[in-house]
């Protein structure tokens, strides 16, 4: 049975694929410090349905299915003796790191939001490199990070690396940055890491520039309403379109930032979850620094408002796109247009958007209670 350590299992898209695993034979283990539960509470957020908590999730699962989940709660940026003992103890075929700060807004918040988001997701890193140095060299490690890292450079954006002729010279280099946020920085800091570990230390690395996630179920979060994954939809740390979805079901405005011209990689929850699979069960050669952009589909912000507006009308909901002020530095209008082969090539069948997934999420995102319209609306600005 291959042992999958995951990192970050308590978060949003960290359940989900803890349970697909455990669901499909492999032996899963879990570690998370339940910081984003902390984060929440100093930002004043929760998600849209009330999560149990960690041990009680896990001990549902084990009672539901057949295949048990392990659980370690430690902090894998601030305590490196933990992680070294997990390493030896659970010696993991491959590990998947989702243990990061996620929100871009928390990093440009303050001093202390960019500062936390640094110590937190790049020593977490350089930890989870030291231990796989240490304890397990022959491991294969799934790295999250994300389609912001590029930003939004006037030509095509490759999948980690770009040939380039230079004066006459040819060389293949990892493709140029342009982060968006601290946040989005913090992943880009985490990429140098790793392609240098891979090149100095022969370890072997996926790293999956990913999108935007939406998408609220998945087959095993239906097995139970304990099991349910933490879905956002406030401005900090709810995504675009699971934010649109509660708003069109909530009667309030679908809030768009600026032009709405922004054009981004999208994917369902289900995919995020195909695509880690894949790339766990199809591993990264040893030494090699292995990176897929992990999107389905392109929308610019103001397209998938327009989608969410049509989903909603068709169950009989109203909803106004409102333009807000753009509280980000970003072009509001600009070329787009990012390579996503490698995963398909890999036999990735992508779970498209269309308007029945749209209505399902607004269904089941019409079934919350307790809404907080005030965490709707941005309060964090890049610009002060
Ligand atoms: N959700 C998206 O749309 C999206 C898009 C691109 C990339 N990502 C990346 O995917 C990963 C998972 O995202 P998510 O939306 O599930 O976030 P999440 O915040 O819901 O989950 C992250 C989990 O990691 C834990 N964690 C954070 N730091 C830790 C530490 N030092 N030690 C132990 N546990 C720690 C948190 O407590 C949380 O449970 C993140 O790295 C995020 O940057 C997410």
């Amino acid at each position: 049975m291959k042992k999958i350590l995951i990192l970050g299992g308590d978060g949003y898209l960290g359940w989900p694929t803890a349970m697909h695993f455990a669901n499909h034979g492999y032996q899963v283990m879990i570690v998370d410090a339940l910081l984003k539960r902390q984060w929440e509470e100093r930002m004043g957020v929760r998600p849209l349905f009330p999560i149990p908590v960690l041990r009680r999730r896990v001990e549902c699962w084990n009672k539901t299915a057949k295949n048990p989940i392990q659980v370690k709660i430690a902090d894998i940026a601030q305590n490196h003796l933990a992680v070294y003992e997990l390493f030896k103890e659970f010696s993991p075929d491959a590990i998947i790191h989702y243990a990061e700060q996620p929100s871009a807004p928390f990093s440009m918040k303050d001093r202390n939001g960019a500062v936390t988001t640094f110590d937190n997701n790049v020593k977490g890193t350089l930890n989870v490199l030291f231990a796989m140095r240490e304890f397990t060299p022959e491991a294969h490690l799934v790295k999250l990070g994300t389609m912001g890292e590029y930003g939004t450079p006037n030509i095509d954006i490759e999948e980690g690396w770009l040939e380039i002729t230079h004066n006459g010279r040819k060389d293949r280099l990892p493709y140029p940055k342009l982060p968006g946020s601290f946040y989005h920085a913090s992943k880009v800091a985490d990429s140098v890491l790793l392609e240098f570990a891979c090149r100095g230390w022969g370890i072997s690395v996926t790293d999956l520039n990913q999108g935007v996630v939406y998408g609220i179920e998945t087959p095993e979060t239906k097995m139970h309403p304990d099991l349910l994954t933490s879905f956002h939809y406030d401005a900090v740390f709810g995504t675009a379109l699971n934010r649109f979805v509660v708003q069109a079901a909530k009667n309030q405005p679908i809030t768009v930032y600026g032009e709405g011209g922004q054009t981004r990689g999208f994917l369902n929850l289900i995919d995020t979850i195909q695509c880690v699979r894949l790339a766990i069960d199809n591993p990264a050669k040893s030494g090699e620094f292995r990176v897929f952009n992990q999107f389905t589909e392109m929308f610019s912000v103001m397209q998938l408002a327009q989608k969410v507006k049509d989903a909603a009308k068709g169950i009989g909901f109203d909803a106004q796109i409102e333009i807000l002020p753009n509280p980000r530095v970003e072009k509001e209008a600009h070329f787009y247009n990012a390579k996503n082969s490698a995963l398909k090539l890999l036999g990735l069948k992508p779970n498209l958007l269309s308007e029945e997934v749209l209505v399902n999420i607004l269904q089941r995102a019409l079934l919350a209670e307790d809404v907080d319209h005030a965490v709707l609306r941005p309060e964090i600005r890049w610009r002060k």
